[in-house]
């Protein structure tokens, strides 16, 4: 008798993690707060292969992402807190937010419009970084959720907002397809000439977050240069090509493999913490910028974008020192970023694609992290 109940106990349990959805442990209650007089919420998206999505108005944050691996065990693959006291007492790291006015770094916090010089916050060393310092990571946008697989982030960012010129309307679409495809559709107005580079900041762990070092993952990246920089990791304006580098991860190539190289570039990012230009089909709008397998799960990620740039992060800031979801702790390079952008320091390097948005244009931008398994 108790052999058979044990082992309907087991049959339970491991149905329950293969292929059906394993609840998500992020539990709503944990985010009961009120920030800027808005209601902290939570909202879930999930898709007909059982993948998951949650996500906070509290700076549009992907607070967890449910993906199967080669077995159709789910595992929650981005970093965060289970909540929202978790990601204000952490020090700032832009867990799976929405980032802007403008995402990565502008030299000493100054950019000019024509004859018209604008001072931003320095909030990184000399110079401004993510928006400064209440960027759009740290806003309360408002929430619409249209069905199961999509919501609505809206956002309005007043003139001089963090020093940015112009009233800029954001809008974001999150939509989880059925092909485990979340796209982010981008786009915004302003009423004024200003500037602006928006992307998502979500930390990723094929192994699942809080289980080690991403270093084993294989990273391809569709990119024949970088754009070098300075120490203080702003562009120089000089683009590089990747030969011969261990920048290249033309073909498929284990992220580690070369993190601890000599190389300046390498040195000044303590990791990989670099700008690339993008190669790009001239007929193709969205294109595949760069794919992250790791083995032993059979998990792929593949990111789409029509950006000039993706910034590729190896989590060398991380520290471990707040405990993330269930606990468990994020070390150095245990999370990569790919954040699909322009290139940082635009507004000061002419060569560079422009990044400015004037009243009669619509900026867009789209980038599509898409899931699947290889086994
Ligand atoms: C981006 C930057 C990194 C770091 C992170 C946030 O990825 O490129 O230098 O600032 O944001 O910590």
């Amino acid at each position: 008798m108790r052999t058979i109940f044990f082992s309907s106990i087991l049959a339970m349990l491991l149905f329950s993690c293969a292929g059906k959805t394993v609840p998500s442990t992020i539990n709503p209650q944990a985010f009961n707060k009120l920030i800027d007089g808005k209601k902290v919420m939570i909202y879930t998206l999930k898709n007909q292969k059982g993948m998951e999505i949650t996500v906070t108005n509290w700076g549009g944050r992907i607070v967890s992402w449910l993906v199967p691996d080669k077995r159709g065990i789910m595992e929650d693959v981005v970093l965060g807190y289970d909540s929202i006291n978790g990601y204000l007492n952490a020090k700032e790291n832009y867990f799976g937010a929405a980032i802007g006015r403008y995402g990565n770094r502008i030299a000493n916090g100054e950019f000019s419009i024509g004859d018209i010089k604008y001072k931003l916050a320095q909030n990184n060393g000399i110079n401004s970084l993510h928006g400064g310092i209440n960027g759009f990571s740290g806003k309360m946008w408002e929430v619409v959720q249209n069905d199961i697989g999509e919501l609505s982030l809206k956002l309005v960012s007043p003139d001089m907002d963090e020093g940015y010129p112009g009233e800029l309307s954001v809008s974001m679409i999150y939509r989880l397809t059925n092909d485990n495809e979340l796209v982010i559709q981008y786009e915004a107005k302003c009423d004024k000439p200003t500037i602006i580079n928006l992307t998502n900041h979500s930390y990723f762990n094929l192994h699942g977050a809080g289980n080690g070092s991403v270093l084993d993952h294989l990273l391809t990246l569709n990119a024949n240069f970088i754009t070098p920089t300075d120490s203080t990791l702003v562009p120089t304006g000089e683009i590089r090509a990747v030969d011969n580098s261990p920048f290249d991860f033309r073909k498929p190539t284990i992220i580690g493999s070369r993190i601890n190289s000599e190389d300046q570039q390498i040195r000044f990012g303590r990791g990989y913490d670099i700008n690339y230009v993008l190669n790009k089909n001239p007929d193709q709008n969205v294109s595949l910028a760069a794919s992250v397998f790791e083995p032993e799960s059979g998990r792929l990620l593949e990111v789409f974008t029509d950006q000039p740039g993706i910034q590729f992060y190896t989590g060398n800031f991380l520290d471990g020192k707040y405990p993330g979801k269930k606990g468990k702790t994020y070390g150095y390079r245990t999370g990569f970023c790919l954040e699909t952008q322009h290139y940082p320091n635009s507004p000061n390097q002419p060569k560079f694609p422009s990044v400015q948005l004037d009243p009669d244009q619509v900026y867009s931008h789209t980038c599509i992290y898409k899931f699947s398994v290889k086994s």
